[in-house]
């Protein structure tokens, strides 16, 4: 639960711990100062009392944790925290220049391909105003991805399964990079449930065929399309997907289609449907991170 607060807030362990006591003083000061209220205004009606109450609550606390935020070296956290659940409460609209001023949301690209889809979201973001690709994460950084790396300065971070799997998943690395969503692009091993856990509806994976059909375990690459091109399909297509515990089985989010033609083999099928990935996953991506943060 702490590191999933770390990962959502992006904060350190020591911030985590100092936001929690702001929190908790917070609070308190909060029900001891309206408890003195109410008691000095003697309210008879218990309706009347709750209702009472339960504004002076509201109003209290905001500036309570604010109040307490200061000692605690967390005035910016809370103020900024204070305005964001004005927002989502529609009493108050974030100007443009705050959302953007706001620390960007954080995508880790996950890649064992060719990492052809990972280019193509990484230049997709390449100067946006909210959303930065972080870092590069591989079991087996291919040339492609390398050069990536390389090109743009983004670390990639190459992983080793037994730890990967078996271990920590590699969190502290996401922690420290602010990892906000892990996008899954070619990306081979199953994700461990303490890391599905931890980015919970904020990991999305792409799959070269319309799921359910063609999906699961051991179906990837060349794989699919000689599936798809064996079942004498006249559609494929891509499927956008959420994440969970099992292989290609998260909520799909996006599917487009294109044709499979007569005479089609698994190098023209794939080439399609490459294309369909290209011009759609970046664009999936940021619908979905910015529909996140409202
Ligand atoms: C893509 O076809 C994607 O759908 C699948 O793996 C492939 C990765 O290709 N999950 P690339 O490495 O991005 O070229």
């Amino acid at each position: 639960m702490f590191t999933r607060l770390q990962q959502k807030w992006k904060v350190g362990a020591g911030q985590l711990a100092l936001i929690l006591c702001t929190f908790a003083l917070g609070g308190s000061g909060t029900g001891f100062v309206a408890k003195k209220i109410m008691n000095a205004l003697s309210v008879q009606a218990d309706w009347l009392w709750a209702v009472i109450y339960i504004v002076l609550v509201t109003l209290l606390w905001p500036l309570s944790v604010l109040l307490v935020s200061i000692p605690f070296g967390q005035f910016r956290f809370f103020s900024r925290y204070i305005r964001k659940m004005g927002a989502k409460l529609g009493l108050l609209s974030l100007k443009p220049a705050e959302i953007t001023a706001a620390e960007p949301v954080h995508l880790a690209i996950f890649a064992s391909g060719t990492g052809s889809n990972a280019r193509a979201i990484t230049e997709h973001f390449r100067n946006h105003p909210v959303v930065r690709v972080s870092l590069l994460v591989s079991n087996r950084p291919s040339a492609g991805l390398k050069a990536l790396s390389e090109e743009t300065g983004i670390p990639l971070l190459s992983i080793e399964k037994e730890r990967f799997t078996n271990g920590d998943g590699y969190i502290h690395e996401l922690i420290e990079k602010k990892t906000d969503w892990l996008i899954l692009a070619g990306f081979l091993w199953k994700v461990p449930a303490p890391l599905v856990q931890a980015y919970r509806h904020h990991i999305l994976n792409i799959h070269p065929a319309l799921l359910p059909r063609f999906g699961g375990e051991g179906m990837y690459g060349a794989r699919v399309h000689q599936a798809v091109l064996a079942a004498g399909e006249r559609q494929s297509g891509i499927t956008i997907h959420q994440v969970d515990e099992v292989y290609d089985h998260g909520e799909p989010v996006f599917q487009t289609q294109c044709p499979v033609l007569e005479g089609d083999t698994v190098d023209s099928l794939s080439r399609r449907v490459q294309e369909l990935e290209h011009r759609h996953y970046p664009v999936v991506i940021e619908k979905m991170v910015m529909a996140g943060m409202n």
